[in-house]
């Protein structure tokens, strides 16, 4: 199957399991709970979910284990989205080409949203830790939580950076601390879920980590590329903001070139790792150059 096709077979899976997860009839709170499907249903890539699912697959070849994950993953991440584009962070009014949560409703609608997204999250592997019977999957779950909390705490920390060095000089250190937390650390517990459910080996484990730590970085360094060079049309979010806000970004700390040669040095790296998975890795590669690609 080709690359696109497979990608949209993913995203189409994951849209059809959030979709279980949504809230209606009339409450007092029905607009709280609009506001939460408006931003979880926007038209996100879903590349989150979809590398835990894959993975998962890889190891076990029953990616259904993990589909509350993936669910609350992606919740999480509409979460810190939401919040990131809230005035108090980066102040943007677009995301998927549609007005941004606080613009659409308002900024405590959109805050309570994203509390509610991270809350639900917790909810929905609750409820699956609970009903799990197969006692070693329910311990494997178990581990899978903690990353999925431990890699939260390191998004909010990361988003804290991410603000506190705008306008400031920072270090390529702080820098890459900066991207490798608000950014590479739920796509790292993301791969790292897929494979703790699977009951992947040590040495499987470890080496997914590494894919997943180097593609969490690139990432990153091609969105702060893409909001300098990208197509606002075509991103669904703005271009310059992050020079209007004074960002400490790639771009910033190491020009366009540069940062665009740094993407292609740890693409590289990240696809010769999944080289050693042979027809079963051809998925993670064509996820790492499609992130290295992506003009959305
Ligand atoms: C955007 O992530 C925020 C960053 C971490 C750079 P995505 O590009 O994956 O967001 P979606 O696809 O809109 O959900
Ligand atoms: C992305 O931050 C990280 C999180 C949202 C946690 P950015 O601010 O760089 O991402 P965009 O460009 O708004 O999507
Ligand atoms: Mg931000
Ligand atoms: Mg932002």
């Amino acid at each position: 199957m080709e690359f696109k096709e497979e990608l949209k077979k993913y995203q189409d899976l994951i849209n059809e399991e959030l979709k279980k997860y949504l809230r209606t009839g009339e409450c007092p709170e029905k607009v709280l709970n609009n506001s939460m499907e408006y931003s979880l249903m926007a038209g996100g890539k879903r590349l989150r979910p979809i590398l835990m699912v894959n993975v998962c697959q890889i190891f076990s070849g029953q990616y259904q284990n993990c589909l509350p994950f993936a669910v609350a993953m992606e919740m999480i991440h509409n979460f810190s989205l939401i919040h990131d584009d809230l005035p108090g962070i980066d102040n943007d009014d677009f995301r998927h080409g549609k007005q941004t949560n606080h613009k659409k409703f308002n900024e405590a609608t959109a805050i309570l949203a994203g509390d509610g997204l991270l809350n639900y999250a917790y909810q929905v592997i609750a409820n699956d830790l609970i009903k799990e019977t197969n006692l070693q999957l329910q311990k494997q779950k178990m581990s899978a939580f903690k990353e999925l909390a431990d890699a939260t705490d390191r998004m909010i920390a990361g988003e804290y950076v991410d603000t506190e060095f705008e306008g400031k000089p920072i270090s390529s250190d702080y820098l890459e601390y900066m991207h490798n937390n608000k950014t590479g650390a739920l796509l790292k517990a993301s791969a790292r879920i897929g494979a703790i459910i699977a009951n992947a080996s040590e040495e499987d484990l470890n080496k997914i980590t590494k894919y997943a730590e180097i593609i969490g970085l690139t990432f990153q360094i091609k969105d702060d590329i893409l909001s300098v060079v990208g197509d606002e049309k075509i991103l669904g979010k703005p271009v310059g903001n992050d020079e209007k806000r004074g960002k400490c970004t790639y771009v910033t700390k190491y020009g366009l070139e540069r940062a665009q040669e740094m993407l292609d040095e740890l693409t590289k790296e990240a696809i010769e790792i999944t080289k050693t998975y042979n027809e079963k890795g051809a998925f993670l590669e064509n996820l790492a150059i499609y992130i290295q690609t992506r003009n959305k």
